[in-house]
């Protein structure tokens, strides 16, 4: 039997400056790519003569199947995913479809994820330094989790004073699940709590927005399907363009002493 291998491969936000080297080096071994059509056309110049195959979104489960399925028949295929494959991405569906299928990862068909960089760590770097303390990262999304345990989550993040990563904030059909998650966060923190909305980071469409919780749904142009909101706790806060969240610091040193920081007392 041919030995064919599936890589799940994530292209990071969507700028080729912001892949990695080994996701370019799978892809241009691999001789079959597939992935939603979106994120085919992010590695559109790698893939020139190869067998491609474009979905369309919600197609999920048969993208898969047919990528284990070239894998087997001998192929080496590259299955693409925005960010990081292993964060809301493709990885979490194949290991599933494979371990119901009895799959051994020693002998059987080789899987090897490409890690990417997220839209969390993208969106962050372009608006400062808003994840230096502890963070949860939060899905809008309700088609296969129930809102009743998003609104659990989000209940248990707010209480903690987590800055918050919401990933799929909302879209055309989905919209109330932001609202509500507004409402809960306001029962922890303050109206003026520092919120980036950041759109299609490191694309040509790239829109960023720092505003505050209160204001956060008068910018609803703003959210999308491409759209990361940072939600900063109790100690964040904005400097010019910047949204900070300090890692502690101050509270130890005097930031301005340039030889030997002391300790404070
Ligand atoms: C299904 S999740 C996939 C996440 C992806 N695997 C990752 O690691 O970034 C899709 C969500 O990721 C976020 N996202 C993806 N690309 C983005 C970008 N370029 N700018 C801002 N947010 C992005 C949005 O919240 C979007 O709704």
């Amino acid at each position: 039997m041919l030995e064919g291998k599936l890589y799940i491969v994530g292209v990071g936000p969507g700028h080729h400056d912001h892949m990695t080297y080994r996701a370019k080096q799978v892809i241009e071994e691999s001789d079959t790519i597939v992935g939603y059509e979106t994120y085919v056309n992010i590695v559109q110049d790698l893939i020139e003569g190869k067998d491609v195959y474009r979905y369309a979104m919600t197609q999920e489960v048969e993208r898969a199947h047919q990528c284990i399925d070239l894998a087997k028949s001998g192929k080496i295929v590259s299955l693409v995913s925005s960010g990081d494959p292993g964060i809301y991405g493709m990885a979490g569906l194949i290991y599933e479809i494979l371990a119901e299928s009895d799959w051994d990862p020693k002998n059987g068909l080789p899987v090897e994820i490409i890690p990417g960089i997220s839209a969390l760590n993208s969106c962050a770097s372009i608006i400062g330094s808003p994840l230096m303390t502890d963070f949860a990262v939060l899905s809008m999304s309700d088609l296969l989790v129930p809102w009743e345990i998003i609104v659990k989550r989000v209940e248990a993040a707010a209480q903690g004073d987590f800055v918050i990563v919401i990933y799929n904030p909302s879209s055309k059909k989905r919209i109330h699940q932001l609202q509500d998650t507004i409402k809960i966060l306001l029962k922890y923190r303050k109206p003026t709590t520092p919120v980036a909305i950041i759109k299609g980071a490191f694309r040509d469409s790239q829109t960023v927005v720092l505003t505050d919780l209160e204001n956060l749904t008068n910018h609803s142009d703003k959210l999308g399907m491409i759209t990361t909101v940072i939600v900063g706790n109790s100690s964040t806060y904005n400097y010019k363009d910047l949204m900070i969240n300090p890692r502690g610091y101050t509270s130890k040193y005097n930031l301005q002493e340039q030889e030997n920081p002391k300790l404070k007392v």
